[in-house]
């Protein structure tokens, strides 16, 4: 597989300008086969496959409790997965595999391997009594023990590489929420992640500030960072994607590039999916247009 063979990009594999994608760029940098995870009785993923290459760009896109946040959960260890297994950049998440028997990690090594992943939700969970700064630097500064004064410059540079190098000293009351969920992403980047987490980052902002998010996203993308994307924002997906993958129901319905899939779905649950979405994307737009005249 190759991000060229899917298609709809100019982005091959990218050199990373954020953090050293150290993976050998023919594995996949994250590998997961026959994921599956119960809560209780309720199967939510039931065998999910994915393969993401560094610097790829993946869309998940699906209905409602299709198990999307379940399966980014999983990969960043938020979750214990129930079969199948995950690895990152060559690391077994979670366990170590000793002849083929799994052993539960110790809590500090799980916290270890979560460290290289970074996570940004729908909610930007930002501290409210520390400024955007101050938000940005504490995890170095107190999960890695980097030095404040270098935590701070590398703080300064995140927030001016997502467009607020003028609201460093602001909390995240004075901030918007497209603003507080850029901050959010350089917190996250202020870790060095080797991979990005996205679930719905722009799902609860006004649609007005949806575009900043994206944009800063998009960026990332160029600049080689691998992430994994769960939104319903399909110019996004179209425009900067590798890849879009349509899950339903716990299982992976139709992969493939963003184009071929969002343009010409093969299955009858990607097409009505995708056209409850436009109507939905539809009907915003119209209330923005009114609120616009
Ligand atoms: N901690 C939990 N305990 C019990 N059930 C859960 C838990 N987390 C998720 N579920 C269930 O798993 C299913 C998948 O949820 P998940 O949040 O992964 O869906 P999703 O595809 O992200 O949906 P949405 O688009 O609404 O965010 C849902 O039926 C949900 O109710
Ligand atoms: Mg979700």
């Amino acid at each position: 597989m190759s991000t060229a063979a899917d298609g709809a990009n100019d982005a091959q594999p990218r050199p990373s300008a954020t953090a050293p994608v150290a993976a050998r760029s023919d594995e996949p940098l994250v590998r997961a086969v026959n994921v599956m995870k119960s809560f209780g009785k309720h199967e939510v993923l039931k065998g999910i496959d994915l393969d993401v290459h560094p610097g790829e760009v993946v869309v998940l896109l699906g209905p409602s409790g299709s198990g999307k946040t379940t399966f980014l959960r999983c990969i960043n260890q938020l979750e214990t997965i129930d079969g199948g297994r995950i690895w990152v950049d060559g690391d077994l998440m979670g366990y170590a595999d000793k002849g083929g028997q799994l052993h539960r990690l110790t809590d500090r090594k799980i916290a270890a391997q979560r460290r290289e992943i970074g996570m940004v939700f729908q909610r930007f969970n930002l501290f409210p009594h520390m400024t955007a700064l101050e938000n940005v630097m504490e995890a170095p500064v107190q999960v890695k023990g980097v030095g404040k004064a270098e935590a701070k410059a590398e703080a300064e540079r995140l927030l001016e590489r997502v467009g607020l190098g003028d609201k460093t000293k602001h909390y995240p009351s004075q901030l918007s929420g497209g603003q507080q969920q850029r901050v959010a992403i350089a917190r996250a980047l202020a870790m060095q992640p080797k991979l990005m987490l996205f679930d719905e980052p722009t799902s609860a902002l006004d649609p007005e500030l949806v575009g900043e998010v994206l944009a800063v996203m998009k960026e990332l993308a160029k600049d080689g960072m691998t992430m994994v994307v769960v939104t319903h924002e399909m110019s996004f997906a179209r425009d900067v994607a590798d890849r879009v993958v349509f899950m339903d129901a716990g299982v992976v319905v139709e992969t493939g590039a963003p184009r071929d899939v969002i343009n010409n779905p093969q299955h009858e649950r990607t097409r009505s999916f995708l056209s409850r979405i436009r109507s939905e994307h539809e009907a915003i737009a119209a209330l923005v247009d009114d609120e616009l005249l």
